[in-house]
């Protein structure tokens, strides 16, 4: 029995809200990488929405082979799996559909939600608060020979954060932007996460990126901001359809599938 996740709890309120995202949840007091814990289990016939949850990672992993530190107990590390059938192509807009599903839960949180301003998606993964890095986003996929592929999205959200390491780029906690105590409960931030997640993820396997990409562009972190990614240098300009970020360079708009992101 966790100490520090209140079981009981998480399913009444997963019932309330009729969340079927968590049925199988997976505690670990400290792991490895939820991440890595979820692909090994692709492996193993885990069902759609299992989750993977820890209250600390010794190895957390961020995009491009980043580490993602978070003291213990002070942060959502979660991964939850889905189980997909169909082109790889169609999987490239969903780290910002996590995104998406994280920052609802973020907005909900500040005290003076307000749309665009409150929280923000930094192409193609993170979610900020006023300038800050509050969560990240890390899909992973694994595939089995049956043809499926296993979908692994991970999240590490800050919490109850009030200090941060001095090399971690400027970060930022629900805490320290204000989110009252009892709102950011670890059962009650899961179980928002996953229903925002379930819902989304509904919409964008039936529909792709197409109806989310009206709502990124009025929360784009990097519209209008000059920045270079790779080679391509010029004004963050939004996203296609397919997810790519835009850059409107001196040659025209250019798309961008990967990469990290610059500011200049
Ligand atoms: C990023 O900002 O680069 C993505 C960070 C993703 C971190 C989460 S924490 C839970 C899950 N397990 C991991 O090892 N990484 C993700």
């Amino acid at each position: 029995m966790a100490t520090w996740f209140e079981g009981d709890f998480f399913d009444v309120l997963r019932k309330e809200r009729g969340t079927s995202f968590g049925g199988q949840l997976h505690l670990f007091e400290e792991i490895g990488s939820t991440n890595d814990e979820a692909l090994r289990a692709v492996a193993t016939r885990a069902p759609s929405g299992s989750v993977w949850l820890a209250r600390s990672q010794k190895s957390g992993r961020g995009r491009r082979g980043n580490t993602w530190h978070a003291a213990p107990g002070e942060s959502l590390l979660v991964s939850c799996l889905l189980r997909y059938r169909g082109p790889t192509e169609r999987l490239l807009g969903l780290s910002l559909v996590v995104g998406l599903a994280v920052r609802e839960v973020v907005l909900s949180k500040l005290p003076v939600p307000s749309s665009g301003e409150g929280a923000k998606i930094k192409w193609p993964n993170d979610v900020f608060v006023r300038g800050k890095k509050v969560a990240g986003v890390l899909v992973e996929t694994r595939s089995e020979p049956s043809g499926e592929i296993g979908v692994v999205m991970g999240v590490g959200l800050n919490l109850t954060t009030e200090r941060f390491p001095p090399e971690l780029p400027a970060a930022t906690s629900l805490r320290l932007e204000g989110a009252e105590e009892a709102a950011i409960r670890l059962e009650i931030v899961l179980v928002e996460f996953l229903g925002a997640l379930e819902r989304k993820l509904a919409i964008f396997l039936e529909n792709g990126l197409a109806p989310f990409v009206q709502v990124l562009r009025d929360v784009d972190h990097l519209r209008g901001r000059c920045l270079r990614v790779g080679k391509v240098e010029g004004v963050g300009a939004g996203f296609d359809d397919e997810g790519r970020l835009l850059v409107r360079t001196a040659m025209g708009i250019v798309p961008v599938v990967s990469g990290t992101i610059e500011l200049i």
